[in-house]
C-alpha cells in the first residue's frame, strides 16, 4: 500500500514535469502506434516489436479476402493461401541464405528449439553445450532430456564481462571430446546485448564432430544473417521480434540434419504414406508441419521480411549502437546504478540491462511507463538461471531498441530513470 503511494507520487510529479515525446524518424509512420497523437516511448522491442501497416494489412487480408486452408483445397481461396505460403517460404529462405527446403515454419523460436531437442536421436553419453546465459527455451529442453536420463547438460563460463570465452569453449569441448553432441548458443543474448562470435564458435564445435544450433531470436531481427556463411547445423528465429506476426516462429535446418530429425508434430500433411501400423514422412519441410498452419501469420510474416530488406543493416546497426550509447552514458554513472555485461554500448548492440541496489526495478519501469509514456521490460527476461548464480534477486530493468526509435526517447528515458530512481530513494 505505502510502496503504491510512494510510486503514485513519483509518476504524478515526473508527469508534471515531462512534455510530449514526438521524435523525427522516416519509419515512424509505418506504424500505427506511432501515429497516435501522444505515442509512447517502446524501449522494449527485444521482447516484441511494433508491426508496420504492410505487415498488419497482410494478416487482415487473409481474413478478409482469402481465408482458406494452404495445400488442400482446390478453391480459388486455398489456391491463394497456397500461393502465399510458398512466396512467403521463397522470401523468408533467401533473407538468411537457406533453400525452401530448409525452412520450417513454426510457432516461436521456443518451438523450434523444442523441435530438434526432441527430434535428434540421441545415443548414450550424449553431451548438449550451453552458454551459461541462457533463454530458458534454450535452457529448458535441455534440462528436460538430461532429466530423462536422455543426454548430459554442460555449460561454458562467460567472461567476467559476460562475452564469450572462446579459449574457455575450446577447452569444455576437448574436455567433453567425443560425446559433444551439440553446441546451442544464442547469437546475440536477451540478457545483455552481448553478440557471441557464432561462426568461430560453429567452427570448433564442428571440429569436435559436434552439430551446433544457434538461437537467434535476437539475431536476424538486428543483422544480416547468411546461414552458409555461419555453416550452423540449426539456426531459429521469431517473427513477432522482427515487425511479424506473433506465433510464428522458424526452424532453419541442413538439409542433412533436418533428413535425420523426428517431427514432433506428426499429422495431417506430414505423410506420404499411412496404413493402421505404418507411417512414411513426407520429406522436410513438410514432415515438420503437421496441422492446421498459422496461414495469416506466414502471410504476415513475408511483409515482415519486405519490409526490413528496405533497411540497410548497416545503418540499422549502428542506428541502435547510438541510442543504445546515449542510454549507457546517461545511466551508467548513476550512484548504484550498474549495467549487465560489457561497460561499451557497441558491445551490446540495442539494449541495455539495468540493476539498481535497493529498488525494486519493476516499480521503476511501471514508473517510466505512467509518468513518461517509455515502456521497458523488467524481470528476468526469461534468463533465470542467471539471475540466480548472481544471486541477483527481482532481475534487472532492460531497454531494447529498434528502427523506429529516436535520440530523443533515449535522452527521455535518461532524464526520466534518473528522475525516477532519485525519487524513490
Ligand atoms: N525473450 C523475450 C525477451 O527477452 C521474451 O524479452
Amino acid at each position: 500500500m505505502v510502496v503504491e503511494l510512494v510510486r503514485l507520487l513519483v509518476i504524478i510529479s515526473l508527469m508534471m514535469k515531462h512534455g510530449d515525446i514526438v521524435p523525427p524518424n522516416r519509419f515512424r509512420d509505418d506504424f500505427a502506434p506511432l501515429r497516435k497523437e501522444d505515442p509512447v516511448a517502446y524501449l522494449d522491442n527485444a521482447c516484441t516489436t511494433m508491426r508496420p501497416d504492410s505487415v498488419v494489412d497482410e494478416i487482415n487480408s487473409y481474413y478478409t479476402v482469402t481465408p482458406g486452408c494452404a495445400g488442400r483445397s482446390p478453391h480459388r481461396w486455398g489456391n491463394s493461401v497456397t500461393h502465399k505460403l510458398v512466396q512467403s517460404r521463397g522470401l523468408i529462405s533467401k533473407f538468411i541464405g537457406a533453400t525452401t527446403d530448409e525452412i520450417i515454419f513454426t510457432l516461436n523460436s521456443t518451438f523450434a528449439i523444442n523441435q530438434v531437442a526432441h527430434g535428434i536421436k540421441w545415443e548414450k553419453d550424449d553431451v548438449v553445450l550451453t552458454t551459461d546465459k541462457e533463454h530458458n527455451s534454450n535452457l529448458v529442453p535441455w534440462l528436460q532430456l538430461e532429466n530423462k536420463g536422455l543426454i548430459k547438460h554442460s555449460f561454458v563460463h562467460s567472461n567476467d564481462d559476460n562475452t564469450f570465452d572462446l579459449e574457455a569453449f575450446e577447452e569444455k569441448c576437448s574436455t567433453i571430446g567425443k560425446n559433444l553432441r551439440l553446441v546451442a548458443v544464442p547469437q546475440v543474448s536477451n540478457l545483455d546485448g552481448v553478440t557471441n562470435p557464432v561462426k568461430e564458435i560453429t567452427k570448433i564445435a564442428h571440429d569436435y564432430d559436434a552439430e551446433i544450433l544457434v538461437d537467434s531470436a535476437q539475431g536476424v531481427p538486428h543483422n544480416k544473417v547468411d546461414v552458409r556463411q555461419l555453416d550452423c547445423d540449426y539456426l531459429t528465429f521469431s517473427l513477432h521480434k522482427m515487425l511479424g506476426p506473433s506465433g510464428i516462429g522458424v526452424l532453419y535446418g541442413k538439409e542433412e540434419c533436418l533428413a535425420n530429425l523426428d517431427t514432433i508434430s506428426g499429422g495431417g500433411k506430414t505423410v506420404s504414406n499411412i496404413s493402421d501400423h505404418d507411417v512414411q514422412f513426407l520429406k522436410p519441410p513438410a514432415k515438420f508441419e503437421g496441422g492446421s498452419s498459422n496461414y495469416a501469420g506466414i502471410i504476415g510474416a513475408k511483409a515482415a521480411v519486405e519490409y526490413l530488406q528496405s533497411v540497410d543493416f548497416e545503418w540499422l546497426r549502428s542506428h541502435e549502437v547510438r541510442l543504445n550509447e546515449i542510454i549507457t552514458d546517461g545511466v551508467k554513472d548513476i550512484e548504484e546504478v550498474s549495467i549487465i555485461g560489457p561497460d561499451s554500448a557497441r558491445l551490446r548492440g540495442g539494449m541495455t540491462s539495468i540493476t539498481v541496489d535497493d529498488i525494486d526495478v519493476h516499480d521503476l519501469s511501471i514508473i517510466l511507463d505512467e509518468a513518461g509514456s517509455i515502456m521497458v521490460r523488467s524481470g528476468y527476461h526469461c534468463v533465470n538461471s542467471w539471475f540466480n548464480s548472481k544471486d541477483i534477486a527481482g532481475g534487472s530493468l532492460r531497454t531494447s531498441v529498434y528502427l523506429y526509435n529516436t535520440e530523443e526517447e533515449a535522452r527521455q528515458f535518461v532524464d526520466l530513470f534518473e528522475e525516477a530512481v532519485n525519487a524513490l530513494r
